[in-house]
């Protein structure tokens, strides 16, 4: 356990808090895969959603695109006009790799910022698993909305607050997955002050207050929600 020893509830000393550096980004999918419940069941119904309702040569944008897996898997379907933001250059780097595989112009249509994108507008936004890490999220949420067309589609994904019963259904969750205990208690100890959860209420709230209408949860797995959004 890494506790400190005068306040369990504080960071030990050896704890660094959690950076999305070189050594996350070269392993980020199996990352993934083992902390966020159902992270390709979200890709695939965030895909099927815009294959629905967005046109192929439609403006989509992914906030925190990792490594990269859903514009890949975007580009797949036969998207064209595809961009994503992320702030780590590391994970950047990876997406580049992944993306210029595919289409080597990929990589001038990914913006390394802390800040959203200015003087663009999109048909659709995806932010899985990135808003709950941005200080700033309601001037982020705000940019975001005035960067969506008329009807346009914003698709996010959130850890929300946990109740203890939740988080140990988490926990077994990791469990499951391989990890052990005191890789858990870690991540959650580097995690704190830097993913910072609200409850599902509060981004309900969040997402109405910033303009968002018909806002809907279209998946929900132990604490991590999915919130489906239209601009008026
Ligand atoms: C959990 S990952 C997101 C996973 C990704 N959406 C996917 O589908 O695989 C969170 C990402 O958000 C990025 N991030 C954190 N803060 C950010 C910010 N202020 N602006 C842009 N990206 C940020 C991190 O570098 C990381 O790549």
């Amino acid at each position: 356990m890494h506790k400190n020893k005068e306040d369990p509830e504080k960071k030990s000393n050896d704890v660094q808090d959690w950076i999305f550096g070189a050594e996350i980004a070269n392993r980020f999918t199996d990352e993934a895969e083992k902390h966020i419940p159902d992270y390709w069941k979200v890709i695939e119904l965030t895909i099927n959603i815009l294959k629905d309702n967005v046109p192929k040569d439609g403006y989509i944008i992914d906030v925190g695109c990792a490594s990269g897996n859903t514009l890949l898997y975007l580009y797949k379907q036969g998207f064209t006009n595809l961009f994503g933001i992320d702030y780590s250059p590391e994970m950047l780097k990876v997406a580049y790799k992944n993306l210029s595989k595919v289409d080597k112009d990929f990589p001038s249509r990914l913006f390394q910022t802390k800040t959203f994108v200015e003087n663009m507008s999109f048909n659709a936004i995806i932010c899985n698993w990135t808003l709950h890490f941005i200080k700033e999220r309601e001037k982020y949420l705000k940019d975001i909305f005035d960067s969506l067309i008329s009807k346009g589609l914003f698709i996010l994904t959130e850890k929300t607050l946990q109740s203890k019963i939740i988080e140990n259904k988490y926990i077994l969750f990791k469990q499951d997955k391989g990890l052990s205990n005191e890789e858990i208690e870690r991540k959650k100890q580097q995690l704190e002050g830097v993913l910072n959860p609200l409850s599902v209420t509060q981004n309900l709230d969040l997402l109405t207050q910033t303009g968002f209408s018909q806002i809907e949860i279209i998946n929900a797995r132990i604490g991590f929600v999915t919130f489906l959004s239209i601009k008026p």
